[in-house]
């Protein structure tokens, strides 16, 4: 159910008046509710759900646009709800924010790092449409080393287990101990688990995944599990892939 306002609030929200004007509208006989005219102050009506016109059109609030960097911890579900009740991304943003955001793509429940939340519906779609190829950046540790073979394989572009080809990426060692490497990869593909299972296919396994970057928008050094909104400029950049 959608917030219940009182009907001069809600002409206010929508920018068509002032609440004071709003009322003056509202005793002209200018105002319908559901197709009804609405003469008496105090109604009252539910945003969302409840037609309001002004002389015959149609208003709507004025969405304020939210679009916010999360640094997503390990065991949160990139959803705004679970089926299981387990933590979601949400969770994270809903003691401080009011309005209903939804996560731009996904990250796997076992991988941490940069997540975009909006509730902006053509900024999420022109992120996440494989046609406008935008580049997301992860470090993975991998279990054991990475021979220069596989990293070229991983650049050409792998065979993944249900046959799909990636496309090139770029791949490059960040560091390297006994046992384990890190490595930065950059896709712009999305398929589900997808860095995990191209590191599968050339035979290796990663241990731990984080999404660094978005089209070059970084996430720095925001601690896990908090969030900050993005700047114009990032929002910029993002809108324009
Ligand atoms: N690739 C993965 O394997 N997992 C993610 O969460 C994102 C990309």
């Amino acid at each position: 159910m959608g917030e219940i306002v009182r009907l001069q609030k809600y002409i206010a929200m929508c920018g068509e008046a002032s609440r004071r004007a709003a009322e003056e509208l509202i005793s002209k006989g200018k105002v319908s509710v559901n197709g009804k005219k609405v003469t008496e102050q105090g109604v009252k009506v539910e945003i969302g759900a409840d037609k309001v016109t002004v002389s015959g059109r149609l208003i709507k609030p004025e969405q304020k646009n939210f679009y916010i960097m999360l640094n997503k911890p390990l065991g949160y579900i990139s959803s705004a709800k679970d089926q299981f009740d387990r933590p979601t991304v949400a969770d994270l943003l809903k003691d401080e924010i009011k309005a209903r955001l939804f996560p731009v793509g996904r990250l796997d429940y076992d991988t941490e790092g940069l997540l975009l939340m909006t509730n902006d519906g053509d900024f999420a779609y022109k992120i996440t449409h494989p046609k406008h190829k935008v580049e997301k950046t992860y470090l993975a540790v991998l279990k054991g080393g990475l021979t220069e073979a596989k990293m070229n394989r991983l650049r050409r572009g792998v065979a993944l287990s249900d046959g799909f080809l990636t496309a090139p990426a770029d791949v490059r060692i960040i560091d390297a101990k006994a046992g384990q490497t890190l490595v930065q990869i950059t896709i712009h593909e999305g398929k589900n688990r997808q860095v995990r299972r191209m590191f599968e296919a050339v035979g290796s396994r990663v241990d731990a995944l984080k999404r660094v970057s978005i089209n070059g928008v970084e996430m720095g050094n925001l601690p896990l599990g908090r969030w900050r909104h993005l700047t114009s400029h990032e929002i910029s950049k993002l809108k324009n892939p």
